[in-house]
């Protein structure tokens, strides 16, 4: 099933983008919560990492969004977060492809990275595409499964 709901979040160099994706996903139809940050003043980017991240775990939508400078440090922090995976696009292929791959749940931008019109490219391309399981399913089974061996 195509995405429908999302949790967004960014830090004061993802702000003005954050603020285009919510049009965007307006115009999509498709349902948001946006956990902040709320200014482009200067703030932690874990601190909105862990905000989406907690959500997505507690099933409140299906994806978030993650948006930073480079949509790196975002990355990282999600991805430290069980059940999250979290993948850093800058290609429409990319973005299609972790999604049907490798069953991302957190697609992170950077705006200093990746324009206006690139961005709802990639947001479309992931939240488009569904997860092809199979011998996909397999894989993201297989480094799953290192979180439970912590
Ligand atoms: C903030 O200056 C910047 O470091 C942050 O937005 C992000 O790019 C980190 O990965």
């Amino acid at each position: 099933m195509k995405t429908n709901k999302v949790i967004i979040g960014c830090d004061h160099a993802g702000y003005y983008l954050k603020l285009q994706v919510i049009e965007h996903l307006k115009e999509k139809g498709v349902e948001y919560v946006d956990v902040g940050t709320n200014s482009a003043e200067s703030c932690h980017y874990p601190d909105f990492a862990h905000a989406v991240c907690v959500k997505v775990q507690n099933g409140e939508a299906p994806v978030g969004i993650l948006i930073c400078g480079t949509g790196i440090g975002m990355s990282m922090a999600a991805n430290k977060h069980r059940g999250i995976r979290a993948a850093c696009c800058s290609d429409t292929f990319s973005a299609r492809l972790t999604r049907e791959h490798n069953d991302a749940n957190v697609p992170c931008f950077g705006e200093r990275v990746i324009g206006e019109g690139l961005a709802m490219e990639l947001v479309d391309a992931f939240l488009d595409a569904e997860f092809m399981g199979g011998k996909h399913a397999t894989r993201v089974d297989m480094f799953m499964a290192y979180e439970n061996d912590r």
